[in-house]
């Protein structure tokens, strides 16, 4: 297992989205091989409790997940490390309806387990359900950052300003990064964006940011049919360009964070 020299730097975040199937999967995949590429040790966590999906885009059958974290299971015999990706990855227990619906308190210690493992890593990457069920709620409140995932589609800006609306009404997240999926252009990406942001801030009084757009890539169907990575299976193509620019982007906002927390002793003493 990769280990972060600098512990307690972890940036943990969640891809989340309102609606289902806009590219959450394909995105957290990417996201990791391109952080891993640009010199960072990571953890992807399959944390879509409903139907797990990860391990079929990667082609795995993996024989231990989070299930077997819950029961007592030291977590360095679940986490499988992916070669020749070169980051690991935490599976998750497919249509396990005791996990989907999951206590507060069993949520509770799930998080604590899972803590002390993300702080081996420079990023965790947890790849959600869609949503706004309780479980799908708590995960996406847990990291530090969310990315919540759209697309141009009316029905994904109306069930992601619901879920933004929820995690901050409810659970006081206020930081939201948003990535416009499957966009036809990047002038279409921006007015999803735009759209989003204005109710945000109209009806929340909450701005949100836009990380990145990635362009509908009919290289993004083809990886997914090979069970391989985009950016392994096309790294040039457009979509992939776009996630290397996202992820360039995550790691600058860790950096920019370690030296915040460098320079302040209040913060330093709580991480
Ligand atoms: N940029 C893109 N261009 C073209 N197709 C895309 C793009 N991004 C994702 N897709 C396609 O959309 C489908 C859904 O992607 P994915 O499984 O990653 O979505 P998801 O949000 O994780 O879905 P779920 O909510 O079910 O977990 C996939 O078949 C994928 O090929
Ligand atoms: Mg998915």
């Amino acid at each position: 297992m990769t280990e972060s020299p600098e512990t307690n730097k972890t940036l943990s975040i969640a891809i989340v989205s309102g609606k289902g199937g806009v590219g959450k999967t394909n995105i957290a995949l990417n996201l990791g091989f391109a952080l891993h590429q640009q010199g960072h040790s990571l953890v992807l966590l399959d944390a879509d409790l409903g139907l797990a999906n990860l391990d079929v885009l990667l082609g795995l059958s993996p024989e231990k997940n989070l299930q077997d974290l819950l029961a007592g299971e030291n977590p360095d015999n679940i986490v499988v490390p992916l070669a020749p990706e070169g980051f690991d990855f935490l599976p998750s227990a497919s249509g396990v309806a005791e996990l989907v619906e999951l206590d507060e308190d069993i949520q509770g210690v799930l998080m604590h387990k899972l803590d002390s493992l993300f702080r081996r890593y420079d990023f965790l990457l947890l790849d959600l359900g869609a949503g706004i069920n309780p479980t799908v709620l708590a995960f996406a409140a847990m990291p530090q950052e969310r990315v919540i995932v759209i697309t141009p589609e009316p029905t994904s800006l109306t069930d992601s300003y619901a879920l933004i609306k929820v995690l901050s009404t409810q659970h006081n997240v206020r930081n939201f990064h948003i990535v416009v999926n499957m966009a036809e252009t990047t002038k279409e990406g921006q007015t999803a964006f735009n759209r989003l942001a204005q109710a945000c801030e109209r009806f929340l009084n909450l701005p949100v940011r836009l990380l990145g757009i990635i362009h509908r890539d009919p290289m993004v169907t083809e990886s997914v049919r090979h069970q391989v990575p985009l950016l392994k299976f096309a790294p040039t193509c457009q979509a992939a360009q776009d996630i290397c620019d996202i992820a360039q982007k995550i790691a600058e906002r860790r950096s920019k964070l370690a030296e915040l927390i460098a320079r302040s002793p209040v913060l330093k003493s709580i991480v």
